[in-house]
C-alpha cells in the first residue's frame, strides 16, 4: 500500500482531505482543549462523543461505536470474519486488511455479486473510492440478501445524500469518518453503527481508549460547528462544477462524482501523474480493477486551475 509521508512536497491532492475549511474553525477546535484531557485518560469507548453522534444523526444511542478513525473500525469488523467478500473497485485497505490478518478474498466487480457467496462479511464502499460514483439502492439490497454487508460511508456527507445510517442493523453495519467532510484526519476519530449486540460483542475484543480525549473534544466541537462543513461542502461542489467544464473544454474523460474527488479514467494516466506531480500537484495513481486513472482531490480554485493547465499539457 502506498503511503505518502506527510513532509512531501506539493499540493496534497492525494488524501481527499477536506481543503474547504476556513482556519476559524480549526481555531474554534483548538479551543474546546483542555488540561485535564491531556492528564488524563478518555473514556475507554468515548461515550461521550457516541452519544452526541447518535443525537446529531438521530440514531439510538447504542448503536453507535467510535474509534480511531474509518480505518480501526474496518481492522475490527474485518478481524471478525473468516471470509470477506469486496466489490471491486474499492478502498485498497480492504483487502490490504483482510490479507494481512489471513482471511479469505473474495473480490468481484460492481455489479456482480455471484462470487460473492459464502462471504460473511461483504465490505462496499459508496460514494465510492475510487470512481466517486454511488451504488443503486437495489445493488446494496442485493448485497445484504447475500450476508452481513459492512457499508463504508466515509464520503457521504459531500454527496448530498442521507446514506444509510438510520438502517443498520441486523445485517448491514455501516462506516463513517470524521476525516473527510469534517476535516479532522489529524485527529483520528470515526464511527460504525450497528446492532446493539454486535457492539458489545466487538468490545468484549477490541482495545478501550483508542481515540484520546483532545481528539473526542475537537470532534464534540466539530459537531457544533456543522455549519462550517455545510458550507465548505458548497463551496467544494461549486468547484467540482468549475472542473467538469474546464476537463470538457479540454476533452479530458472524467466521472461525475459524489465525493470530494474526481476519477479520471484517462488511457496515458501514468504520464498525467507524472507531468502533475513534476508541475507540483501530487494526486493519486489507481490501479484498481475496474479502475485505471487517476483521482485529484477537489481543492479551492487557484490550484485546480494549476491542475487543469497541467492536464492542458497533456491532453
Ligand atoms: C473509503 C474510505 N474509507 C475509509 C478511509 C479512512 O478513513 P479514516 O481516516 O477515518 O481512517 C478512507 C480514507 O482515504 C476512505 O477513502
Amino acid at each position: 500500500m502506498e503511503l505518502i509521508p506527510q513532509q512531501s512536497t506539493g499540493e496534497r491532492l492525494f488524501y481527499n482531505e477536506n481543503l474547504f475549511l476556513p482556519s476559524e474553525y480549526y481555531e474554534e477546535l483548538i479551543r474546546a482543549i483542555t488540561q485535564k484531557q491531556i492528564r488524563f485518560y478518555p473514556d475507554p469507548w468515548n461515550s461521550r462523543l457516541a452519544s452526541a453522534i447518535a443525537e446529531f444523526l438521530s440514531l439510538e444511542r447504542e448503536k453507535v461505536l467510535v474509534g480511531a478513525g474509518a480505518d480501526d473500525l474496518l481492522r475490527l469488523l474485518i478481524g471478525q470474519a473468516d471470509v470477506v467478500g469486496i466489490v471491486e473497485p474499492s478502498y485498497s485497505m480492504y483487502e490490504f486488511l483482510a490479507k494481512s490478518m489471513g482471511k479469505e478474498v473474495r473480490a468481484v466487480r460492481y455489479p456482480e455479486v455471484g462470487g460473492l457467496k459464502g462471504a460473511d462479511l461483504i465490505v462496499v464502499n459508496s460514494p465510492n473510492n475510487p470512481t466517486g460514483l454511488m451504488y443503486p439502492e437495489g445493488y446494496l439490497e442485493e448485497l445484504m440478501s447475500l450476508g452481513t454487508v459492512l457499508l463504508d460511508e466515509a464520503y457521504v456527507e459531500f454527496s448530498g445524500e442521507e446514506g444509510y445510517v438510520k438502517r443498520a442493523g441486523d445485517g448491514l453495519i455501516v462506516v463513517r469518518t470524521f476525516s473527510k467532510a469534517w476535516g479532522l484526519a489529524g485527529l483520528r476519530v470515526g464511527y460504525a453503527v450497528m446492532d446493539e449486540g454486535l457492539i458489545r460483542e466487538l468490545k468484549a475484543r477490541a482495545l478501550p481508549y483508542q481515540v484520546s480525549g483532545v481528539s473526542e473534544a475537537m470532534a464534540l466541537k466539530a459537531l457544533t460547528l456543522h455549519k462550517f462543513v455545510e458550507e465548505a461542502v458548497r463551496e467544494m461542489n461549486s468547484v467540482k462544477e468549475w472542473f467538469y467544464g474546464e476537463l470538457d473544454r479540454l476533452g479530458v474523460p472524467y466521472l461525475r462524482s459524489w465525493t470530494n474527488f474526481v476519477f479520471l479514467p484517462l488511457n496515458n494516466y501514468r504520464d498525467a501523474w507524472r507531468l502533475l506531480k513534476e508541475r507540483g500537484y501530487q494526486v493519486r495513481l489507481v490501479e484498481r480493477p475496474g479502475a485505471r486513472g487517476i483521482r485529484v482531490t477537489l481543492a479551492p480554485i487557484p490550484v485546480m486551475e494549476g491542475v487543469v493547465r497541467a492536464l492542458g499539457e497533456i491532453s
